[in-house]
């Protein structure tokens, strides 16, 4: 008989978490990996996302650090690839990262903030939309870069 454990078990499963060097990126992180996930622990800083997967693995947790700036597209890519080497797969995506430039009213916010936020939003839409591509057989990423 299964039991409500056995519905979130993600045994066998490959989680990309975007941000996951801290605040609910990392809660996220926890949880996948603390249901059995892999978890790939990504943001912008390689020695972040090392120290972080490192104390996943030391707490029995499987974790694998993997950088990537979301508002750069040929990091994306990159990380696209590693994953495809690694894994083969991907099973689930937490797409959490962001860049928070500013906090208040759009009315005290400078261009350069707005841009860099938007940046950042516009690049990760394609990390979210891209496994759904590959899903349908088109390998749009490829095809097109
Ligand atoms: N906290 C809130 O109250 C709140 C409310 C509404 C929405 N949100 C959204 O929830 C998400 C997480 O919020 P949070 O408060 O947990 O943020 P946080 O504590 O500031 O953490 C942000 C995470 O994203 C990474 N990151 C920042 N810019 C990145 C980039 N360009 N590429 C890749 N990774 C990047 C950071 O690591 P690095 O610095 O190493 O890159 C960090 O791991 C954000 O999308 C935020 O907009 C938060």
């Amino acid at each position: 008989m299964k039991t409500t454990t056995d519905l979130f078990n993600l045994q066998d499963k490959v989680a990309l978490v975007t941000g996951a060097t801290r605040g609910i990126g990392l809660a996220c992180a926890e949880l996948l990996a603390a249901k059995g996930a892999t978890v790939i622990i990504s943001s912008r800083k390689q020695e972040a996302c090392e120290q972080i997967a490192a104390q996943f693995q030391a707490d029995g947790l499987k974790a694998v650090p993997m950088a990537c700036h979301l508002g750069e597209m040929d990091q994306i890519e990159a990380l696209y690839q590693q994953i495809e080497a690694k894994f083969g797969k991907l099973d689930i995506l937490v797409n959490n990262g962001a860049t928070n430039p500013h906090f208040g009213p759009i009315y005290d916010t400078d261009l350069a903030a707005f841009q860099k936020n938007l940046r950042c939003e516009h690049s990760r839409l394609l990390l979210h939309e891209q496994p759904r591509l590959q899903a349908d057989g088109k390998k749009w990423w490829r095809q097109h870069h």
